[in-house]
């Protein structure tokens, strides 16, 4: 396992580029399975999840070839219609093959995704969205196994906004005899990107991105043909680290109509920000001021985003109050930034967040993706060095995170660790 070594205290100014979104790459990629043929996937992160939905795609019978950011999935032979534990217990959106593989060949065996560091991510939503478009759907063993002759268009109400119950039942619905209509559908540019995706196939979706979703199913789709959105929750998190370093940073392919929120809470903790042709200058102020914010689905303030928002908090001047809804435990970083010297409490879902002159590094341990990178954005500002360990989570969602950080002057180097 790696460790990233990091030396804090630095202003950092230069340029990045952005990815693509790793949480659009993943639901577009399991799309491809609603067609026959070959797909073509532009801006693919170089990520862990992707090489992972990657295997699980080949294991499905697909063929699967990345390089420089192109993913081709070609679709001829898909043979096997099992999603395996071993798969899915090491990226829980292998849980988006089940939609397409009953959509298209009416059988599908997903292995269910289990809790994760954040919380106990049930899928509920997804299997009675599934069986209200007519699939027998069982639980066997740890699996979700679902069969239809052929799905049926329905009504399906969430009770909460969930991103790949939203995605999973839209690419199930491009499929089935009729049209289906999503109530209180998620909205994150992901889901839309999704949809954009699907309608290069022939899909007919109306309001993505809209709180009601309708999809008239088809006869048939043909391949996709797409480029991924770039990464927001990456943009935002260099957002985080041009204001807790009183940086100066230029963040290229960033979409500012994604990150409306996320450049408001940040502006209230006086970030400057200069937007430009495909970019976007983030200008930190000497000491962040503090600010409270609650996570809720999009277009409200990101769940993905409050770990790293909390960093920039932990050396705010005053006090701020952070409340996460989404899930029930995405606080696993506080304690680690206690250990740098941070002053916070939890109490249920919200965390009290006082800010403090500075950080200093410490050994620290990472326990989930956003989680560590509130770590990084921590250590980039803290006094001395910090050495994180466990940073796969990290390369779970951060393409060349540290070549990206180096670029910008920081000091971090990635290590073996015995
Ligand atoms: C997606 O997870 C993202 N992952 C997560 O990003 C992100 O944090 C999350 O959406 C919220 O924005 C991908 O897109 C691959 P949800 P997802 O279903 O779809 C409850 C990251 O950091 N719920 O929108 O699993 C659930 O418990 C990852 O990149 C049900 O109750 O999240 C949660 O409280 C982490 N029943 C809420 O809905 C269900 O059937 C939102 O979850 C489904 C969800």
């Amino acid at each position: 396992m790696d460790k990233l070594i990091i030396r804090g205290g630095r202003k950092l100014r230069g340029e990045v580029a952005i990815s693509g979104a790793k949480n659009a790459a993943l639901p577009i990629m399991a799309a491809s399975l609603l067609a026959s043929g070959e797909s073509i996937i532009r801006r693919v992160p170089h990520l862990r999840d992707i090489m992972t939905m990657g295997r699980l795609l080949a294991h499905l019978g697909a063929g699967f070839h990345y390089e420089r950011s192109k993913a081709l999935i070609s679709t001829e032979r898909i043979n096997v219609f099992e999603a395996p534990y071993d798969l899915v217990r090491t990226m829980r959106a292998s849980i988006l093959v089940l939609g397409p593989l009953l959509a298209k060949f009416g059988r599908a065996k997903v292995s269910l995704p289990g809790g994760c560091a954040i919380g106990a991510r049930p899928i509920n939503l997804h299997l009675m969205g599934l069986e209200k478009l007519g699939a027998e759907v069982k639980l066997e063993a740890g699996y979700v196994v679902a069969r239809t002759r052929r799905l049926k268009g329905a009504a399906i109400y969430f009770d909460t906004p969930t991103v790949t119950g939203t995605e999973n039942l839209m690419m199930a619905a491009t499929l089935a005899k009729g049209t289906t209509v999503l109530e209180n559908a998620a909205r994150e540019p992901e889901v839309v990107d999704l949809a954009d995706a699907l309608a290069t196939m022939g899909a007919r979706i109306r309001g993505a991105g809209e709180s009601v979703v309708e999809i008239e199913g088809v006869n048939e789709l043909k391949p996709l043909e797409h480029s991924i959105i770039p990464d927001r929750i990456e943009a935002g998190t260099f957002m985080t680290v041009a204001g807790i370093t009183g940086g100066d940073i230029v963040l290229k392919e960033c979409r500012m109509d994604h990150l409306d929120a996320v450049v408001m809470k940040l502006g209230e903790a006086g970030l400057q920000f200069h937007g430009g042709e495909g970019g976007v200058r983030v200008i930190g102020p000497a000491r962040p001021k503090s600010t409270n914010v609650k996570t809720i689905p999009y277009p409200g303030f990101p769940t993905d985003m409050q770990a790293q928002f909390m960093a920039l908090m932990a050396v705010a001047e005053g006090t701020s109050i952070v409340k996460e809804t989404v899930f029930e435990n995405r606080f696993m970083h506080v304690a680690e930034l206690v250990r740098m010297g941070a002053d916070i409490t939890v109490e249920g879902g919200i965390a009290t967040v006082k800010g403090v002159g500075r950080l200093h590094g410490a050994p620290l341990m990472a326990t989930d993706l956003r989680a560590s990178a509130s770590l990084v954005v921590a250590a980039l500002a803290a006094k001395g060095e910090t050495e994180i360990r466990r940073i796969y989570h990290l390369d779970r969602g951060y393409e060349m995170i540290e070549e990206k950080l180096r670029m910008i002057g920081a000091d971090v180097r990635r290590v073996k660790d015995e």
